[in-house]
């Protein structure tokens, strides 16, 4: 049981780099993260008064985290998120999630492409 936790969790961090490189669509990251992720994150602008307030907002990570790149290539990975999202082809198949989750599940390039429209989000530089 725990072990097959563990390899659900290290097998897509591993994989992930490599998967989600660079070149992201920006403006289709945009989209993705304003209908998947503003349920609990404010996502830039588009929902500055929604989200969930223990969750941080993109904006927030992007600011103070100076690793976000790598957060968000391997958000998928990490928790709360395989318990209701996964990217088709990797981790976990979505059958083993709790009935009253919302499932999510993205194709690998949404990856890149959120990880674009995120670095839309950096502080302009004083
Ligand atoms: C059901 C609520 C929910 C949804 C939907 C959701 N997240 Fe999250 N996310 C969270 C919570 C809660 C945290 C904070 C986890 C923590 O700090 O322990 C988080 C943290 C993160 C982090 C930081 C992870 C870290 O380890 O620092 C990233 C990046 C992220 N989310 C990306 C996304 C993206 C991209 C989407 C949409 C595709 C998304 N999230 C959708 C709840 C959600």
């Amino acid at each position: 049981m725990r072990l097959s936790i563990v390899a659900a969790t290290v097998l897509p961090l591993a994989m992930a780099p490599q998967a989600a490189s660079a070149g992201g669509d920006a403006e289709a990251g945009r989209r993705v993260a304003e209908q998947h992720c503003s349920r609990c994150h404010v996502v830039g602008d588009f929902n500055p008064m929604g989200g969930i307030s223990s969750t941080p907002s993109f904006q927030l990570l992007v600011k103070r985290r100076p690793d976000y790149r790598d957060r968000f290539e391997t958000f998928y990975v990490r928790r709360p998120h395989p318990a209701f999202l996964s990217i088709k082809g990797i981790g976990r198949p979505l059958e083993y999630i709790p009935a009253n989750a919302a499932p999510i599940e993205l194709p690998l390039e949404a990856v890149a492409d959120i990880l674009a429209f995120v670095e839309t989000l950096k502080p302009k530089q004083k």
